[in-house]
């Protein structure tokens, strides 16, 4: 039986790994968190998340292929696939502060899994990361890796807040990176295998390390312009009598430009959109500034 351990218990790690367990009965799903309230709830009647469907999908499978547990070196051990899903928010010190993502947590559970492997994994990176984040975590795990092969992949989160386990029945696409190489392309099909249980082959996207994981925070920046663009256009309603629903509407009947994302409001929400955003200005400023 192949075995999944999720690191981070959060609003990604909980619904996907309990939808993953739904979909995939042949496989064990183990999500582990340093945090015991959070775990106790995980395992109690209250879940720590409120997405609609989320608690149907948990009831199904806790304690049959689903498991929360504190146990996060026993389980990290055990599994042939590890997700890491923990927390990447915006640096607060240092170089890059109110702009980069702080990697300390992510960093953290590389060197955790770096430790306590005694059998080849392949680590999955589901937080949103900066682009070339992977290069730095292979640096972390081969460091000292006993003879340990570790694959490296990246499967970026495209699930909003609200419609979590709707959109993880039915994504848009799941998009997957790895290396070029024999090893990274059986990796990344050994992933595949496990999506390929619900999700239509033409929506499991594969690429290289690099495309994955930028396309996540460039999707971000896309889906942001978009709300950006209509709330200018709304400014210009008030001033000259038009309505903002009108326009967004017609706008969007262009087959281009298409109807979603076009309604205005007093900024744009989802708990990543700014930090996402912020980390790409970043990224681009570092790695292709502009003349
Ligand atoms: N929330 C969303 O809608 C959403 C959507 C797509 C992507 N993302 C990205 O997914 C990632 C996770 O987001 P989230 O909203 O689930 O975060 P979260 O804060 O809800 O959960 C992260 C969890 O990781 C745990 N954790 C941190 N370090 C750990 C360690 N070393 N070992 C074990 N557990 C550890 C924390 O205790 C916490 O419970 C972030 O990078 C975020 O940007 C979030």
């Amino acid at each position: 039986m192949v075995k999944i351990c999720c690191i981070g218990a959060g609003y990604v790690g909980g619904p996907t790994m309990a939808v993953i367990a739904l979909k995939c009965p042949d496989i064990e799903v183990v999500v582990v968190d340093i945090s015991k309230p959070r775990i106790e709830a995980w395992n109690s009647d209250t879940l720590p998340i409120y997405e609609p469907g989320l608690d149907d999908v948990v009831k199904q499978c806790r304690g049959k292929n689903l498991f929360f547990s504190t146990d996060v070196e026993k389980h990290v051990a055990e599994a042939d696939i590890i997700f890491v899903s923990v927390n990447t928010p915006t640096k607060t010190r240092g170089l890059g502060a109110g702009k980069a993502a702080d990697l300390t947590y992510w960093e953290s559970a590389a060197r955790m899994i770096a430790d306590v492997s005694k059998s080849d994994k392949i680590v999955v990176e589901k937080s949103t990361v900066p682009v070339k984040t992977a290069e730095a975590i292979e640096k972390i795990l081969t460091h000292n890796s006993k003879g340990i092969n570790y694959q490296i992949l990246s499967n970026p989160e495209f699930l909003a807040e609200g419609t979590a386990i709707e959109d993880l029945f039915k994504p848009d696409r799941v998009l997957i990176g790895g290396r070029e190489t024999p090893e990274g392309r059986k990796a990344v099909q050994a992933l595949k295998d496990v999506y390929a249980h619900w999700v239509p082959e033409d929506r499991i996207l594969t690429t290289n390390l690099w495309s994955a994981e930028l396309s996540k925070l460039a999707a971000n920046a896309f889906l942001a312009q978009r709300i950006s663009s209509v709330n200018a256009i709304s400014a210009l309603c008030e001033a000259t009598g038009a309505n903002v629903s009108e326009v967004a509407y017609a706008v969007g009947k262009d087959t281009r430009i298409g109807p979603k994302f076009l309604n205005a409001s007093v900024g744009f929400g989802g708990s990543c959109f700014q930090k996402d955003i912020l980390n790409l200005v970043y990224i681009c400023d570092r790695r292709a500034p502009r003349p």
